[in-house]
């Protein structure tokens, strides 16, 4: 990838697309190509068409995607699905269509089967039953790193995808109804440390484990991949090291300064039991995280919702 390539980052205004531009133009990246979904409907073939014939990028970044927590994916199944699906279909086809010299899709851990073995291999993909709360979204996902690997195999494209983690970072979503476990957690206690609120429920029971990652580790993961990696596999990006929900909830409380208590909500899904990712094969690929949660967290924290509170939130 030359610096004056010209880069399509689909869905740049998200949280992955916006990380991915901030580490593009750092490195010094200059030639981007980018609509919103006000501009440019990825769901739309017809103006996917037209945007790709007209642009010609050298370049993707697939991060446009329908994306939300447990009550999201499994109340808007049907969206879902058909969103991601179109979305995919029409970016990865159209990259084919105007030779991109390359593509990579996002892809995410949670499609990896429920009860994989752990720590989850890149081999471990379609080798047992998915967590049926994000069915829909996993088939989508998994359609999409299907379509980079046979596009690749019938017509020699140069299509890569990666499994990320779990991530936060800047631009996430903080909307209780929609959000991730971490974004929403951050909000819920502070909402309770500014209003004074004795309890904060947490889903579940606290012990599923997860492993998080700064979106901007994974953009200089991805940037690493489009520049040195071609191949079918798709790449588990990752810290390799996971914690419970509970220990994320009381580094959370801590964080924020928030004094009350946690209370279970035990009625509410726990989802996968665990998810940690084997990530042997990108530090081999040369690549390792440098964002420890705790820092992460508090640079996330600060930032956003101690600014908040200064514009009047
Ligand atoms: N967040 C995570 O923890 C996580 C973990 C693993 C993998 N991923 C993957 O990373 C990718 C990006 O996720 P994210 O967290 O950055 O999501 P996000 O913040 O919700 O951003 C998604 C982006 O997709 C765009 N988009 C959605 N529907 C569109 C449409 N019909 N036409 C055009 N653009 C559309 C949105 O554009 P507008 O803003 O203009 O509407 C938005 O910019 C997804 O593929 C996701 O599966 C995310």
């Amino acid at each position: 990838m030359n610096f004056s390539d010209k880069i399509y980052i689909a869905g740049h205004k998200g949280m992955v697309g916006s990380a991915i531009y901030r580490s593009l133009k750092q490195k010094g990246y200059t030639n981007f190509v980018m609509r919103d979904s006000s501009e440019l409907d990825l769901t739309n073939q017809e103006q996917v068409t037209s945007f790709f014939k007209e642009e010609k990028p050298d370049y993707v970044f697939l991060a446009a995607a329908k994306v939300g927590g447990i009550e999201a994916n499994n109340t808007f199944r049907g969206q879902f699905l058909y969103e991601n699906l179109m979305i995919q279909n029409n970016v990865i086809h159209l990259s084919y269509v105007c030779n991109v010299k390359k593509l990579l899709f996002f892809a995410s851990s949670c499609i990896y089967p429920k009860f994989s073995e752990q720590p989850i291999r890149e081999d471990y993909l379609l080798t047992d039953k998915l967590e049926p709360t994000n069915e829909p979204y996993a088939i989508a996902k998994i359609a999409g790193i299907k379509l980079c690997e046979n596009y690749n195999r019938q017509y020699g494209c140069n299509f890569i995808s990666v499994m990320p983690t779990n991530l936060y970072g800047p631009n996430d979503n903080y909307d209780l109804k929609h959000s991730h476990v971490l974004p929403a957690l951050l909000r819920k206690f502070h909402d309770a440390k500014i209003n004074d609120l004795r309890t904060v429920e947490v889903w579940g029971t606290g012990k599923p484990k997860r492993e998080f990652l700064h979106v901007d580790d994974l953009a200089n993961a991805s940037i690493h991949l489009m520049q040195t990696y071609s191949g079918n596999v798709s790449v588990n990006i990752g810290t390799g090291i996971d914690m419970s929900i509970k220990e994320l909830a009381e580094l959370i409380k801590d964080i924020v300064g928030y004094k009350g208590a946690i209370v279970w909500n035990k009625s509410k899904p726990d989802g996968t039991p665990r998810k940690l990712l084997d990530v042997s094969l990108i530090h081999s690929l040369g690549w390792q995280h440098t964002i420890d949660i705790n820092e992460g967290i508090k640079k996330v924290y600060f930032n956003k919702f101690l600014n908040e509170d200064k514009k009047g939130f």
